[in-house]
């Protein structure tokens, strides 16, 4: 029997501040998950990347980038730019890049199925991973809140870091990323067939964890003691 057939697997998905985040962090706490922030992954590409795109690179520095994503598994969180709204803006960018997903894809598919013992499998947050990189599991969200909602609650992470951020330019960055996200090409940002959708418009953090445990519940997964 394949290993991976007894890993559990979440995936999560939604438009930039769904709390994609906070929701997989409650889901992998109670699931004995590990968690995999996708989106991690194409701002610590667009951080290496700087001015250049990904195919102006040639394979032996496309595999550089890539190594450390094989290798450790997690990109580091320590650079001071990794979750600037720049940095995001960058990854949408890069992120419609054939090519740059093409070669994710086996890495975040071997992550999600290789959980460090002793968790029992994954929840990975991101815009395709229940349409892409994750399409059989049965346990697919989608997160999805009110652009208002959204930029407010984002307003306030990046408010924390930086005094001089403003509401305006929070939601106007927002909403130009959602477009690039849903619009583009390939893996476009869209709600699988067989998604849980959540709106948590109206929900606080709790609310909207437990409103997913309810919802995967339905499907069959259960808490294991
Ligand atoms: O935290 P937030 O939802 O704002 O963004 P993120 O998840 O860190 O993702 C940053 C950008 O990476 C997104 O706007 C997407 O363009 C891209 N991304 C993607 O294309 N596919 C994923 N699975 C995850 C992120």
């Amino acid at each position: 029997m394949n290993s991976h057939q007894n890993t559990i697997m979440i995936a999560i998905d939604g438009p930039a501040g769904s709390g994609k985040g906070v929701l997989a962090r409650h889901l992998a706490a109670h699931y004995r998950l590990q968690w995999i922030d996708s989106g991690l992954m194409y701002r610590a590409i667009a951080i290496q990347l700087g001015n250049r795109c990904w195919t102006s690179l040639t394979a032996d520095e496309q595999r550089h980038i890539i190594a450390p994503l094989r290798a450790a598994g997690a990109p580091s969180e320590s650079h001071p730019a990794i979750r600037h709204e720049s940095t995001a803006q960058k990854a949408s960018m890069i992120a419609q890049t054939a090519a740059l997903r093409t070669a994710l894809l086996p890495i975040q598919r071997a992550r999600a199925n290789n959980p460090p013992a002793p968790l029992r499998g994954s929840v990975m947050d991101g815009r395709d991973i229940g349409t892409d990189v994750l399409p059989h599991t049965p346990y697919k969200i989608y997160l999805t809140a009110s652009l208002a909602i959204r930029a407010k609650r984002r307003y306030k992470e990046l408010h924390n870091v930086s005094k001089t951020t403003r509401m305006d330019d929070v939601m106007d960055d927002m909403s130009r990323r959602d477009a690039w996200d849903r619009e583009r090409p390939v893996a476009p940002l869209r709600k699988a067939k067989d998604a849980l959708t959540i709106d948590s418009t109206h929900m606080d953090e709790e609310e909207t964890w437990q409103t997913a445990c309810r919802l995967l519940k339905t499907r069959g997964l259960e808490r294991t003691p």
